[in-house]
This record gives C-alpha cells, sequence and structure tokens, in this order.
C-alpha cells in the first residue's frame, strides 16, 4: 500500500518542507524559493473540499506547471467523506506527489465547521477520514495536524489511528489550535510523535533558522523540519538546513541579497490586471516577516508600511538594503520585531489562515 517517499536534495540528511500557507504558496512563490534553494517536498495551499467544491484553478498549477524539480504534495481540508474521496480522485489525475489532510486550520470559521483543526475535537470522524482517504490514495497520504483543539487529550488516541491507516508521513505544528501561531511551540509533544508512529514526521512551528532545525531535528527525533514564515522571511533557509546539516557554515545573506529577493518576489508575483497599489500592498505582507531581520528596531516595517507606489517601495528598500549593503540580513529574527502585533484578532472571521490575519 504504502510507497517510499521522494528522496532528499541530501540523500541521508534530515528532510526540509516548505509549510503550504494560504495566499503565499502558489506556484510564483514556490518557484522564488527554489531559485534561493528548494525544499526537498512543497506542499499546496490547501484546497476546500464541499458538496459544490471543484479544485481551484490556481492551486492546480502550483501542481501542473511545478518546474522546481521538487515534488508538490496537494493538501485538502473537509470532512464530507465521498465528496474528500471524489476530490482526491481529481487531484491523482495531476502529478501531485501525494495527498496530505489538512487538520490544524485554526481560523474560526473553518474549525466551526467541523474541518481543519476542528476535527481534531472528533477522533472518530478522523478515523473514518483517514480511513477512506487510506483506501483512495494508492501512493503517498500524508497528514499536517496540531497537538488538539484546547489541549492534547485526544493526542495519543489520533496518533494511533495515523498509525494504524499507514499515514505515510506526518507533520505536527506543536501547539493546539487555540494557541494560533504565537505561543511556544510544544516540541516535547514533537517528540511523543516522532517517538509513537513509524512515518517519517516532519517537526513545524517556529524553525527559524538552519541551526534551529538542527537543534530541533536532534531533539525531536523528526526525520526534518517543515517551515512556513520564516521561509517568506528567509527563502534560503533551505539552502542554509543543508549546509548546516552538513556540519558546514550556512551561507550568510546580505541586506544586499535581499534587496534582490524583494524585487524578485515583486515581479514573480504581479498578477495582470492588479492594479500597482494592490500588488505593493500585496508586497507589505510578505515585508512584514522580512522586515523581522532587516533592523533591531523595526526601523524598516515602519518606513515599507506607509509606501503607496512601486517608486515609494524600491526607495525605501534601497534605503534599508542598500545603504550598507554588505551588512548581514540577521539569521535569526530580531527579537520583539513584531509586523503586526493584533495579529490575531481575525477581522470579520477570514474563513481560512492568510496573510490578512497571521504574522510572526
Ligand atoms: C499565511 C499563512 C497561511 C497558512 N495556510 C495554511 C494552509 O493552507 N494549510 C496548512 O496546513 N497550514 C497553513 N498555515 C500554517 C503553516 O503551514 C504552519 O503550520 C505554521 O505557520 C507554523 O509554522 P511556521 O512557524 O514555520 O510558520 C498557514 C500559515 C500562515 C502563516
Amino acid at each position: 500500500m504504502s510507497q517510499a517517499l521522494p528522496l532528499p536534495i541530501s540523500p541521508g540528511q534530515p528532510l526540509t518542507a516548505l509549510a503550504p500557507m494560504q495566499d503565499v504558496t502558489d506556484l510564483a512563490f514556490m518557484r522564488v524559493v527554489a531559485s534561493y534553494g528548494a525544499p526537498d517536498l512543497f506542499f499546496t495551499e490547501f484546497f476546500r473540499v464541499h458538496a459544490q467544491s471543484r479544485p481551484e484553478r490556481h492551486i492546480l498549477r502550483s501542481i501542473d506547471e511545478n518546474d522546481t524539480g521538487r515534488p508538490v504534495f496537494a493538501q485538502l481540508i473537509g470532512e464530507d467523506i465521498p465528496h474528500m474521496v471524489r476530490t482526491v480522485e481529481a487531484l491523482l489525475r495531476h502529478p501531485v506527489a501525494g495527498i496530505d489532510l489538512n487538520l490544524g486550520c485554526p481560523a474560526p470559521k473553518v474549525y466551526k465547521k467541523n474541518v481543519g483543526g476542528g476535527l481534531l475535537r472528533d477522533p472518530d470522524r478522523i478515523d473514518l477520514l483517514i480511513g477512506a482517504l487510506r483506501q483512495a490514495v494508492p501512493g503517498l497520504l500524508t497528514v499536517k495536524m496540531r497537538i488538539g483543539f484546547e489541549d492534547d487529550a485526544h493526542f495519543e488516541r489520533i496518533l494511533g489511528i495515523v498509525v494504524r491507516h499507514q499515514v505515510d508521513l506526518l507533520t505536527v505544528h506543536g501547539r493546539t489550535v487555540r494557541e494560533m501561531y504565537r505561543s511556544e511551540v510544544h516540541y516535547d509533544k514533537i517528540a511523543q510523535a516522532a517517538a509513537r508512529v513509524p512515518c517519517p514526521l516532519l517537526a513545524n512551528g517556529n524553525v527559524t533558522s538552519a541551526a534551529r532545525a538542527a537543534e530541533i531535528v536532534r531533539d525531536t527525533g523528526a526525520a526534518g523540519v517543515m517551515i512556513g514564515r520564516h521561509a517568506i522571511r528567509n527563502p534560503w533557509i533551505f539552502r542554509q538546513c543543508r549546509e548546516r546539516f552538513a556540519g558546514r557554515e550556512p551561507l550568510r545573506v546580505s541586506l544586499g541579497d535581499v534587496r534582490g529577493y524583494v524585487e524578485r518576489l515583486y515581479h514573480a508575483t504581479r498578477q495582470e490586471g492588479i492594479p500597482e497599489r494592490a500588488h505593493v500592498n500585496k508586497m507589505k505582507k510578505y515585508l512584514n516577516f522580512v522586515g523581522q531581520g532587516v533592523d533591531p528596531r523595526g526601523d524598516f516595517l515602519r518606513d515599507m508600511r506607509r509606501a503607496e507606489s512601486e517608486s515609494e517601495l524600491f526607495g525605501i528598500c534601497d534605503r534599508h538594503l542598500l545603504s550598507d549593503a554588505g551588512a548581514a540580513f540577521a539569521p535569526e529574527p530580531y527579537p520583539g520585531v513584531i509586523a503586526r502585533p493584533n495579529c490575531e484578532t481575525p477581522v470579520g472571521e477570514p474563513d481560512g489562515c492568510s496573510l490578512e490575519t497571521v504574522s510572526a
């Protein structure tokens, strides 16, 4: 039934994966990340599954047109078994590396429908769902979960379900749904899962740098790491992980390098028909993360938020990133430089995890 995972770029090393991120990990972003050193594995943002759903075309592009050289898993969010199976069958007609089930999204609009993180309250339902998906997926079936909803009361039980249905790869984001994105990460729970499941496990949550990745792998016994927000801040992070795992000093990134990244991201993610001002606003959402490594006082963040046009934005980037272009881009985020302190107060309950609601 189950089959081997794709080999890592550097055989024998821990795996690296870019975390699925709604509104972020589209084809353009995956290409940009790959240009700085690809992760071993990619995951799409989630395909939403319900009675009327069809796989979203823009997410399919990240599978069909994937030219990064690395495999991409299709992530699904939903709970209705016939529709989940129907969607899996549709996705398996595309060049996916496997199918990933989302058991973690903490957005209230999502969990109130009993999908994503909401399912963690109902292990019986998870059992039926993973059982049905296992039947429907002849290749790789993977699961990405948090450690629980309110607490970790069902954690062991859900791990048992993962084992029984022979899931091929498990990612654990070491927080509960209630803990959203900012609490401490419970790496001890990740270690508990790594010891419990026979399949490889990816540790997720606040893997901020290559040095942290190596420590987390060592401390948890995980087979590798999945990295989300810190890959938006630092797209060199996967290459740096490989260097660190090989015992070498990771690449030193300069502020001038970051200026190049901003420009590449700007052009790669620009969509036809989207006005300049709207694209500048979208860029600010990525730059919220990038700014955490630029200066310890958050001056770049403060200034870039005021940009209203492409020329203003790049003028600000030039001032902050090119006046001392050789200076180091911090490998860890500067403490206390938080993009938007109110980020966890969703405005109007957005229906997913997006750059609108989640910050560093
Ligand atoms: C903007 C954003 C969108 C996200 N969208 C998804 C998603 O579609 N599916 C998913 O499983 N997790 C999603 N997540 C959660 C991440 O995959 C990851 O579990 C979380 O950010 C913790 O990892 P990090 O500390 O490396 O960012 C999202 C996170 C962010 C910041």
